[in-house]
């Protein structure tokens, strides 16, 4: 089934309309900032909220581009229970061929490769005996290869963002719905330590109401980005001609867990501002050799993006995005509510004095002093927050998590999908969080691109965002 046999005609018309800028976001032509949310096409099939996967006794795997995140995901594979690892691909045959020995080394049988060129993806997609295809590729190739792998009958985990422009998030949905696969969106930082021990005392109502969040992906990429390897590839380009958020999903993600979007509430608009585009330039022109065909670049994408999201109930959530600053890195993980306040980079929370879960009176200090919050402070402090609210999948697997990427999230994330598949349960993360956590990387080009005017999000869940979940 091709992409377009699951649009509506009127969203065929509506893709032919678009031009110039306009066409890369996915825009109409000539859109203003409320045309860039465009009602829902008509559904194609039911919804996969609340779908439960069929049960696997072993999950049956394959993972499509063997870069630097395809093989900290594979490795952590071979670490995870009952996974059986079946197909590995990608074009360049030396890092399929560094998979499959990866695979062999950990005792298993090697895996088959795929590396005829740009398309093999899809033969490995076609092979009928996958129930889980990772996709750990350039961002252009996440939504071919997640409708490949859903058409082809197995569930998708998408790196991020997972996709680039709208229409691609409303492929990711249809496709989805269409197949009866989950297309979940490979959100590590869901997973870390830190952001579930805030979800967790989210949920026991430690913040009281929720009201803002603020939230970011800063990294100073800029040496990664000037490589002749890697991103480097292909991770500068799309600081040519874009201008927003390019890398929503880190920092948006677990905000939109700790406020139940698409779970009671959802993200409904946003307005976005760039600062001047100076750091990629100042940088090559310091690093490169005279002479490098890179110092003729240009780039249009602000250094910092700050967007604002409002939410259905009014939440505020400030979503930064800055990976050419000398600064630190910080996703930032600021969570306010009406009894307490949580950020992160390092973890830390202050409890409004009137705050019945503050463990005990002197953790509600009084004047403008944060509480620190430390993972190993467990050991010490057996009333503190760190162990009352500790996530279960954390207590369970910390130690087998530790030896993973990312301080053990990653590990964890892929350890909680592949059990929702051999458990048979519903996942935590699905298609409508991959399109809602994506789509503010197109809606803050929209809003930047026309003097930050506000832009709606699209409802990628067609009118059951309400619906609270177990
Ligand atoms: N979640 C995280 O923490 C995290 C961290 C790093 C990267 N990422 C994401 O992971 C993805 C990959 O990033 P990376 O750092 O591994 O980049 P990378 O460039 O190291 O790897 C990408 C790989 O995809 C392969 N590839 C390209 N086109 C292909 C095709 N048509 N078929 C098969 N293989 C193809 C490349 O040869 C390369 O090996 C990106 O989406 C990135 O944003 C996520």
């Amino acid at each position: 089934m091709s992409d377009d046999t699951l649009r509506s005609p009127s969203r065929r018309r509506w893709i032919r309309a678009a031009t110039g800028a306009a066409a890369a976001l996915g825009l109409p032509r000539g859109s203003t900032a409320q045309q860039a949310s465009p009602a829902a096409p008509p559904r194609r099939g039911a919804t996969m909220i609340g779908v439960p996967f069929a049960k696997h006794e072993r999950v049956r795997f394959a993972l499509v581009g063997c870069g630097g995140r395809g093989s900290s995901l594979l490795d952590d594979m071979l670490h995870v229970p009952g996974v059986e690892v079946k197909a590995v691909c990608d074009i360049v045959p030396e890092k399929v061929a560094k998979a499959q020995a990866a695979v062999e080394k950990a005792g298993r049988p090697k895996p088959e490769g795929y590396t005829k060129g740009d398309h093999d993806f899809e033969n490995l997609c076609r092979r009928g005996d996958l129930d889980l295809v990772y996709v750990a590729t350039p961002w252009n190739w996440h939504v071919p290869m997640a409708v490949a792998a859903l058409q082809g009958g197995a569930h998708a985990g998408v790196e991020v963002p997972s996709a680039v422009t709208l229409d691609e998030c409303w492929t990711l949905v249809d496709t989805s719905e269409a197949t009866r696969r989950h297309c979940v969106i490979l959100e590590n930082c869901c997973y870390g330590w830190s952001e579930l021990l805030v979800l967790q005392m989210v949920r026991a109502g430690v913040f009281g109401d929720l009201t803002h969040a603020e939230c970011a992906y800063i990294h100073d990429l800029r040496s990664l980005l000037f490589q002749d390897e890697g991103e480097g590839l292909w991770r500068r380009f799309e600081h040519f001609k874009r201008n927003g958020n390019l890398y929503p999903t880190h920092g948006l993600g677990p905000v939109a867990l700790y406020m139940d979007v698409n779970r009671g509430d959802r993200f409904e608009r946003l307005v976005s501002m760039s600062s001047p585009s100076l750091g990629l330039q100042r940088y090559r022109d310091r690093a490169l050799a005279a002479g490098d065909p890179k110092r003729t670049e240009s780039y249009a994408c602000g250094d910092m993006n700050t967007s604002l999201v409002q939410t259905a109930k009014g939440r505020t959530v400030v979503l930064q995005h800055d990976v050419v600053s000398p600064r630190p890195y910080s996703r930032i993980n600021m969570l306010s509510g009406t009894l307490a306040t949580f950020a992160d980079y390092p973890p830390r929370i202050f409890f409004d004095a009137s705050n019945p879960h503050a463990p005990r009176p002197r953790d509600t200090k009084s004047g403008h002093q944060w509480r620190k919050v430390e993972q190993k402070r467990k050991k010490r402090d057996k009333d503190g927050i760190e162990n009352r609210f500790e996530h279960p999948l954390w207590t369970r697997l910390e130690r087998d998590a530790k030896k993973s990427g990312h301080g053990g999230m990653d590990y964890v994330m892929s350890w909680r999908l592949v059990q929702c598949l051999r458990e048979g349960l519903v996942p935590d993360l699905d298609v409508y969080d991959a399109a809602a956590w994506s789509a503010p990387a197109a809606l803050s080009e929209a809003s930047v691109a026309q003097k930050s005017a506000p832009v709606e999000f699209p409802d990628f869940t067609r009118g059951q965002w309400q619906a609270k979940r177990a």
